[in-house]
């Protein structure tokens, strides 16, 4: 999942550990490395966390070197042991190779391979690679072996190897799964993710679908597979090395939850003109396609699928444009009807995660138009798409999503202000209202975590429950599945959250004495839906549930029922989930911090998927 390598005068083992360290957000099983010395290769790795690798390169230091590879993997092919772990290295011991991704015929070259008398160590598909490069790599050189290999592989995945007989070489190639290099003098680097490299330069250069480069200390070259110069962009990362650390905080989440006023006044920056319109020309749309569409899809995965859920909301009620969300993961499996009236926009912090990128690709084969939201700037997803949001959030490392969560929202709502301005709706009025008040958003997100004390003082009395269930309505719902989804990650509890008017239709029969239920109730002045919802909080609270309110400051209504309240700021109905879904993200990092777990890392979980 976090890939390294470097070339230059350092030693290499301590750039490229270093680079895995600020990769490790990336979630992981086992890591390794691999360094040249003197015309051969000296590899470590270990299952489990860097700690593991470290400690076995603290009891047998590698020679000097200055140049190695290095991996952390997040197991697909092959349990995540020792003997799995990256780097791989072929039968003769010349060549090591670590991959992030599926070679799909590796079963088949495997045989081959076996055939031609190659002897396997692991069970991974990786390893195909490392035997594949040694055929190639003594007539050709690394480079143009690399080449000759990525022709034969099937599938996703971004390689990096080293060669025992050059010392001034590491080559990448790159297929989906992300890489970029990092420039600097007299040595370079190679990496999954600026973060690994970003104390070193500043200056990166993104890798294209089916491009190896050529890595030296005196320069990088970038080749198609075939050989010819390839068309690279080359740009200047506009945050440092202390947006990638804690900056004092005992956990990246903590940091993450406490940026997000920031992260949301960022995602508005530049975006309200001064005559209180909204300007969103990154999505490549005229007014004219804006106002052909006939209806929107949102794909995505995860915490982003939730805040498709919400958008949904915002675009049908402002924008007037049927809207459907749908799991990246089962989008195209189901022959989704798609026109060049369809508007596709997908949801993905990352711009990575596979399921969504393959949704995308499907879409835009169906010749629809495709927009994203992301985070990442130079991710595959924005490259793909016919335009782009960026959402500003700044380098999210916990793995639960939480700013990048809060300022999905901002964009969504932006997209659906944007096309009711342009469309023009019967709440012309209200759109208008609304661009203003998002103008306040950061402000009310501030005052919310002001008061988190309590809150954190309910997840740890909560510690011990066994399960905790979400309810919420309209958009409160989807907060309910965030908030649910954040708890089974982080505290690996059992969590549910469900449509509060779904709840006597079968739920209900999960409430027993003392089951904490966790209640988003929308703003008062949605009488139908709040007054309904308290009708649900006195249900619940009537077969023993322990009640936990999240509802606007002054609503008297709830008070009498809840054995908890939670205020937050006073917001229209729509714009609620950025207020009510803070508590959750404090509440399920809390605990899960009361449980002794690593809020950073969650057991099993990676911060991008890049498999299907
Ligand atoms: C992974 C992460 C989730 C995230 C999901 C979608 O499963 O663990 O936190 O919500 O991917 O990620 P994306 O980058 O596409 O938003």
């Amino acid at each position: 999942c976090g890939i390294v390598g470097y070339v230059g005068g350092q030693q290499a083992e301590q750039v490229v550990v270093d680079g895995l360290a600020r990769l490790e957000y990336r979630g992981y099983d086992s890591a390794g490395i691999a360094l040249v010395v003197e015309g051969r290769l000296a590899t470590a790795k270990k299952a489990g966390k860097l700690i593991n690798l470290r400690k076995v390169l603290e009891e047998e230091p590698p020679p000097a070197s200055t140049v190695g590879l290095g991996h952390t993997r997040w197991a697909t092919h092959g349990a995540p042991n020792d003997v799995n772990a990256h780097p791989h290295v072929d039968c003769a011991g010349r060549v090591a190779v670590i991959h992030n991704g599926i070679i799909e015929n590796f079963a088949q070259l495997r045989a081959e391979l076996t055939e031609r008398g190659h002897v396997f160590e692991s069970e991974t598909d990786t390893e195909v690679v490392a035997h594949l490069l040694e055929e190639e790599v003594g007539e050709h050189g690394l480079a143009e072996a690399m080449r000759r290999v990525c022709r034969r592989l099937e599938g996703a995945y971004t390689l990096v190897a080293v060669d025992a007989q050059d010392p001034d070489v590491v080559v990448g190639a790159r297929r989906n799964s992300p890489l970029v290099v990092g420039k600097g003098v007299g040595e370079n680097f190679l990496a999954s993710d600026v973060a690994a490299f970003i104390e070193h330069t500043r200056d990166a250069i993104e890798l294209g679908q089916d491009q190896v480069v050529e890595l030296r200390r005196e320069g990088v070259t970038v080749t198609d597979y075939d050989g010819r110069p390839a068309e690279v962009r080359e740009y200047h990362v506009d945050w440092d090395v202390s947006a990638a650390e804690k900056g004092g905080y005992d956990a990246f989440m903590l940091k993450e939850i406490a940026e997000q006023p920031r992260a949301v006044a960022d995602t508005l920056l530049g975006r309200i003109g001064a005559d209180g319109r909204l300007h969103l020309d990154e999505m490549h749309i005229t007014d004219e396609q804006l106002r052909e569409i006939d209806k929107i899809i949102i794909i995505a995965c995860g915490t982003s699928y939730h805040a498709g859920m919400i958008a949904k909301y915002a675009i049908e009620h402002w924008a007037g444009v049927p809207c459907e969300v749908e799991f990246a993961s089962e989008f195209r499996y189901r022959d989704p009807i798609l026109t060049k009236s369809t508007l596709v926009i997908a949801i993905s912090q990352s711009g990575e995660s596979m399921d969504t990128l393959m949704a995308v690709r499907h879409a835009r084969e169906q010749k629809a138009r495709v927009l994203c939201i992301c985070n990442v700037n130079g991710s595959t997803m924005p490259r793909e798409c016919d335009g782009v949001l960026y959402t500003h959030a700044g380098p999210e490392v916990g793995v639960a999503a939480t700013k990048t969560f809060l300022t999905q929202l901002v964009a969504v709502y932006l997209i659906a202000l944007y096309i009711a301005q342009v469309r023009g709706t019967k709440w012309g009025d209200e759109v208008f209202a609304m661009v203003q008040l998002l103008g306040s958003m950061p402000e009310k997100v501030e005052k919310v975590l002001e008061t988190m004390e309590p809150v954190r003082e309910l997840a740890r009395s909560l510690a011990d429950e066994k399960s905790v269930l979400f309810l919420g309505r309209h958009v409160g719902f989807p907060v309910a599945l965030e908030g649910a989804l954040k708890l089974k990650e982080l505290a690996y509890m059992h969590a549910e959250g469900f449509a509060a008017g779904e709840l006597k239709h079968g739920p209900i029969a999960l409430i027993e004495d003392g089951l904490p239920v966790i209640v988003v109730v929308p703003p008062r002045a949605r009488d139908v839906l709040h007054d309904k919802i308290v009708s649900n909080i006195q249900e619940i609270r009537a077969r023993g549930a322990r009640t936990i309110v999240i509802a606007e400051e002054g609503d008297d209504s709830v008070a009498p029922y809840a054995d908890t309240l939670i205020e937050v700021p006073a917001v229209p109905t729509l714009l609620q989930p950025l207020v009510t879904t803070i508590p959750l993200q404090v509440f399920s990092c809390e605990l899960a911090t009361a449980k002794g777990h690593d809020v950073d890392q969650p057991r099993n979980l990676a911060k991008s998927v890049t498999v299907e």
